[in-house]
């Protein structure tokens, strides 16, 4: 047993029920890894008292692409959806456009936020006033959300009145779309294939006629068949492969998309872009994932700036 047993897990912890481990023994500590994301992170998984759990199990499928599209897609790619999901959107599974008229006194630009909280890991928001998230729920649940408030703001603070959580990566393969309930895995095999783990979740003590719905909700727009994951899935599979070319591989991507716009914020913690769209968050996942590979140790990384109003390098 102990010339050939298990390779131990260097260090495991946990945040609001999620367990990390990494096999790296020189990683920071799970809370100074996530730092200021935790405050995001929380008005996901944190809502309601017992957290959140997971829906029935988990969908597992193979892409042919490179593990960085999935992380990439939900880090804080938000220009795709009104093209690559217009067949959806047409055929009803989109539902209506969810974006409200923004309130008085904001410009129609100034309504999402691309935050980087550092090693990569990145969030995005959205004034809870301009977006409608529950209409994508079946009618007789919209009302959800609301019903809620009151003890997420207990939990949180008043802030949860104001902001609705969007999509999320934790740097390398962690990522979370909340307007569908679901949590992803983007497993690498190899450096053209990515074995997707898909969970649908919902608040652990939200009703099971809700539970039934977001499940549902969730199985027909982003399970393996979904209406929504296989235009993205489809996307993901032709960039990679498109990619490969012989012309393509002598381009340089080009991911300047809000640049120069990188700004702190009065309320909202990290290193943040407001912007109709942006790749602020991209470019912080690249700049990280290319530091890592580079570095010999934690302590080289620039990009590791939690809890820092510094503006990072
Ligand atoms: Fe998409």
């Amino acid at each position: 047993m102990e010339q050939w047993g298990l390779v131990p897990v260097a260090q495991v912890d946990s945040y609001a029920g999620l367990i990390f481990g990494t096999f790296d023994a020189e990683t920071p500590p799970l809370h100074d890894y996530l730092g200021e994301l935790t405050w995001y992170l929380d008005m996901i998984a944190d809502r309601r008292e017992g957290g959140i759990e997971f829906l029935g199990g988990v969908h597992k499928w193979v892409q042919t692409c490179n593990w960085k599209l999935g992380a990439d897609n939900f880090i804080g790619d938000g220009y795709h959806v009104s093209v690559s999901h217009i067949s959806a959107r047409k055929a009803g599974f989109q539902g209506p456009p969810t974006q409200l008229a923004p309130p008085p006194g904001v410009q129609a630009s100034a309504q999402h936020y691309y935050i980087n909280t550092g090693y990569g890991n990145a969030f995005t928001t959205s004034m809870q006033s301009i977006v409608d998230g529950e209409r994508l729920l079946p009618p007789g649940f919209k009302g959800y959300a609301d019903e809620c408030l009151d003890e997420a703001a207990e939990r949180l603070g008043p802030h949860v009145r104001q902001w609705t959580p969007g999509i999320c990566t934790i740097f390398p393969n962690l990522s979370f779309l909340p307007i569908r309930h679901t949590i992803r895995v983007w497993h690498p095999r190899g450096p053209d294939k990515m074995e997707v783990w898909s969970y649908c979740y919902a608040d652990k003590v939200a009703p099971d006629d809700f539970k039934r719905a977001v499940l549902d909700n969730y199985q027909r727009t982003f399970g393996p068949g979904g209406a929504l994951e296989v235009d993205d899935g489809e996307n993901w599979d032709q960039c990679t492969s498109a990619s490969k070319g012989y012309v393509a591989r002598k381009q340089v991507m080009n991911y300047a998309m809000g640049i120069g716009h990188e700004q702190f914020h009065e309320h909202l913690p990290g290193w943040l872009d407001v912007n109709t769209a942006s790749e602020h968050n991209q470019r912080g996942f690249y700049e990280h994932w290319a530091e890592m590979i580079a570095a010999d140790s934690w302590s080289d990384l620039t990009t590791s700036f939690p809890r820092s109003r510094t503006r990072p390098g």
